[in-house]
């Protein structure tokens, strides 16, 4: 079992922020890649395991730094956690504290939806506010509000959101909520409250992503009675405890989408598996109408082929079965290689067109208005140094940079090694010339060549924004 100190294996932010990727550009990709556990399903799966009385066995658990970070709340909360290679046991029998550490959880935005099953559990629960991030305000009123329909009294003081359940039996009350927003977070930190509430709650406009699909299968493995995941109403009837299980984490639709991208935009042909193509619908269909082929090879396997001409397309992001918020920065890579001109409107996320410049460091032509970003496709990129400021931004950077001519250094790594599952070696595996190195090797070719072009010094914008996604 592993004592507080977390997971061990994924790399360690401080190693990625030491290092960078340099990629040399402009070489076709080839062969099959095994696409890992889903990040989002993982880390909320993960909080979810503290609503078991019991051990849970989670399978298919990426390797990312941001499950280590989570398996860290998760053991300052006393509960026992060990990893072989993919394989998670997390026996959450006993939970010693219902507080939340605040240098973890202001670290990670997905460990506030533990104060669900916490408070699900204990009747209490102390949770640092998570704050805004690279991307957005991110405020987490929906989930409290749910909260507090189902019983819960709330205060938010400094800083701190302090939940109890009045009453002796300390049970959360089934309640009808409907949300503002579809919230992918709130609709599972509600969900997860519920499963062990006194009666029934309906959660209307409820978030409809694979995710939280993946949570309520694995509720209802521990016993949960939650009717509808997928649809916008979800009705849970709250059950005394839950018990043991085994579960298996989805394939992760947004590292699959963000290599069939990485095959358009090098005009390559790769094979992609575990899949689970439907979830994937809005990412296929915005590749066809960009003029990428894609086949479905097997039932959990596709197969894409290179695109003759990349076309403009148009992109507006929207809650699920819309298309994807998380994959709207990779797309945007790729547009800028596509003839004509396309129109990027992301409506979920307030802030999350930082990538469009760096872009433009590599010779795109974008320009963002508010929340809008216009793409003129330009024909080639060229290599350069640029900062990923966020996740799925540095995944658009890399993928840029492999199609870019000459050499891109990507900062920032410690964004990528939250979300992405070792991404720099699979593309290594499928020929793409990218290295992680350090980042003062890169420094010093810098000091000893003129010509060489120093890497870009908004290290405030690298640093101000750790927060996970
Ligand atoms: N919102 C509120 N109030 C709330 C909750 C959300 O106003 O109480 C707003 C947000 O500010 C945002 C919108 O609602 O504008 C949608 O946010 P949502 O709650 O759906 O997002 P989330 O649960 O915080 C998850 C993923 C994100 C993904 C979004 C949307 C996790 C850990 N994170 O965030 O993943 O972009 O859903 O699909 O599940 C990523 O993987 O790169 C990433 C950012």
């Amino acid at each position: 079992m592993i004592p507080s100190g977390g997971l061990p294996n994924a790399k360690s932010s401080s190693t990625a922020d030491s290092s960078v990727l340099q990629i040399s550009g402009g070489h076709r990709l080839q062969g099959h890649v095994k696409i890992s556990g889903a990040k989002n399903s993982a880390l909320v799966i993960m909080a979810g395991a503290l609503l078991c009385s019991g051990e849970c066995r989670l399978r298919n658990v990426p390797l990312l730094a941001d499950v280590t970070r989570i398996g860290q709340v998760l053991s300052a909360l006393g509960v026992r956690l060990k990893q072989t290679g993919d394989i998670l046991e997390i026996d959450a029998r006993v939970i010693k504290t219902s507080k939340a550490p605040y240098e973890l959880v202001t670290q990670l935005r997905a460990s506030f939806f533990a104060i669900g099953p916490i408070l699900a559990r204990l009747g209490v629960a102390q949770m640092p506010l998570p704050g805004g991030c690279a991307i957005g305000a991110r405020p987490v009123d929906l989930h409290v509000r749910g909260l507090q329909a189902m019983g819960a009294e709330v205060q938010i003081e400094h800083g701190v959101c302090n939940a109890y359940v009045p009453g002796s039996s300390r049970r959360l009350k089934g309640a009808k909520i409907y949300l503002d927003i579809a919230s992918v977070g709130a609709t599972e930190t509600l969900m997860m409250a519920a499963t062990l509430a006194d009666g029934e709650t309906i959660i209307e406009n409820a978030a409809r992503e694979p995710e939280v699909v993946d949570l309520a299968n694995f509720c209802i493995a521990m016993g949960a009675k939650i009717y509808g995941a997928g649809t916008s109403t979800i009705t849970i009837v709250g059950v005394p405890q839950l018990h043991s299980t085994e579960y298996t984490i989805i394939p992760d639709r947004i590292e699959a989408g963000t290599f069939l991208v990485a095959a358009a935009i090098t005009r390559s042909e790769l094979i992609l598996s575990p899949v689970v193509p439907e979830h994937l619908t809005p990412i296929i269909a915005k590749l066809q109408d960009i003029g990428v082929p894609i086949i479905e090879e097997a039932p959990n396997c596709l197969r894409t082929l290179s695109a003759e001409t990349l076309r403009a397309s148009d992109i507006e992001t929207l809650p699920h079965p819309g298309f994807p918020t998380d994959m709207q920065a990779p797309f945007m890579a790729l547009l800028a290689l596509a003839e004509g001109d396309s129109v990027i409107n992301e409506s979920v996320f307030e802030n999350r067109l930082r990538h469009a410049s760096e872009l433009n460091r590599l010779g795109a032509d974008i320009r963002v208005k508010g929340n809008v970003a216009f793409v003129r496709g330009v024909p080639m990129l060229s290599g350069a140094p640029v900062l990923g400021t966020d996740l799925r931004a540095s995944a658009a950077l890399v993928l840029a940079g492999l199609a870019a001519e000459g050499k891109t250094i990507v900062q920032g790594l410690q964004h990528l090694d939250r979300g992405y599952d070792r991404l720099d070696t699979k593309l290594q595996q499928l020929g793409a010339r990218i290295q992680r190195i350090p980042l003062a090797q890169v420094n010093a070719e810098v000091a000893s060549n003129p010509t060489v072009e120093e890497l870009p010094t908004s290290g405030a914008t690298n640093r101000e924004n750790v927060q996970s996604q």
